[in-house]
């Protein structure tokens, strides 16, 4: 057994199969890890892809020193008043807008609490996880999130208080760049190129200026202006973006994916 002790994933869709697999993949041996699962045929899929044991919710929480909560935000909740829960666990939820003070209302004393806002680039190992802990989570507790989301890509902690801005950018994130990435495929294509070609030039595009990004630690305007010449052909695409309010756009678009975070938390869904 690690020093961790075993870690449940229970609720093991979209995020939770990426963190399964990528805690497989760092290194955590398959008798380490349990995935906590309601239907039987999932846990037979699971079990023979990736040679855990997959168990009903109770028995994962049971053997289980740390709990990683995949389901639903609604059935968060719900989920934990089954569990037989005890103090010295640790449960990390990756529910969207779910605060940790209303998971610790749902737990026993003694239970530590720590909320990660993921996407789902985790998916390919290239994920972002901003990690918050809630007020009954130890400092070892939040290092032991950081370590276990760092198997599906970057982390990042915050103050709780910053989690709705952080899921504005990086956990919705990946939608906004898909959209720009439609439309650029749709621009190429009524520029005339064909749609597989136009396909290929964009998703190479962003991968590249992505790890040029990350790689150099250059400013995004220091890239910018390297491929911007004084008169040229990328400043009049440029002054075209400008004009159109692109920059206050996406102002906008992230207040609103914020403020209907906190709409939501507030009960209005
Ligand atoms: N996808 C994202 O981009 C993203 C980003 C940030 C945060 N999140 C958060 O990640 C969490 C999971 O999202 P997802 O996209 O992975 O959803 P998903 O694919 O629908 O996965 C949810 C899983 O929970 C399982 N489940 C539900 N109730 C259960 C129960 N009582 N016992 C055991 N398993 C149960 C479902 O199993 P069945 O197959 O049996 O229904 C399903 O496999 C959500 O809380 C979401 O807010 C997602």
């Amino acid at each position: 057994m690690s020093s961790t002790g075993k870690i449940a994933i229970i609720g093991v869709g979209n995020m939770g199969e990426a963190v399964l697999a990528g805690l497989l993949k760092a290194g955590h041996a398959p008798a380490d890890v349990l995935a906590g699962v309601r239907r039987p045929e999932r846990a037979t899929a699971l079990a023979e892809t990736y040679g855990v044991a997959a168990v009903d919710p109770a028995e994962a929480a049971e053997r289980a020193e740390v709990l990683v909560l995949g389901v639903k935000p609604y059935q968060v909740v719900d989920l934990l008043g089954g569990l037989p829960l005890r103090a010295g666990q640790l449960v990390v939820s990756l529910a969207a807008g779910l605060t940790t003070a209303a998971i610790e209302a749902a737990l026993p004393a003694g239970i530590g609490v720590v909320r990660v806002m993921p996407n789902t680039p985790s998916l390919v190992g290239e994920g972002m996880s901003v990690i918050a802990g809630g007020a009954t989570a130890s400092a070892e507790q939040v290092t032991l999130t950081e370590s276990l989301m760092a198997a599906v890509g970057a982390v990042a902690t915050v103050p709780e208080s910053q989690l709705d801005a952080a899921a504005a950018i990086s956990g919705s994130g990946p939608a906004y760049v898909f959209y720009v990435a439609e439309a650029l495929v749709e621009a190429g294509v009524h520029l005339g190129l064909p749609r597989a070609v136009a396909t290929q030039l964009v998703t190479q595009t962003l991968v590249g200026s992505s790890l040029m990004l990350r790689e150099t630690g250059e400013h995004p305007a220091v890239l910018r202006e390297n491929v911007t010449s004084p008169g040229g052909t990328t400043a009049a695409a440029l002054r075209v973006l400008e004009n159109a309010g692109l920059r206050g756009t996406l102002l906008d678009a992230t207040r609103a994916n914020r403020d209907r975070s906190r709409e939501i938390a507030r009960g209005h869904m």
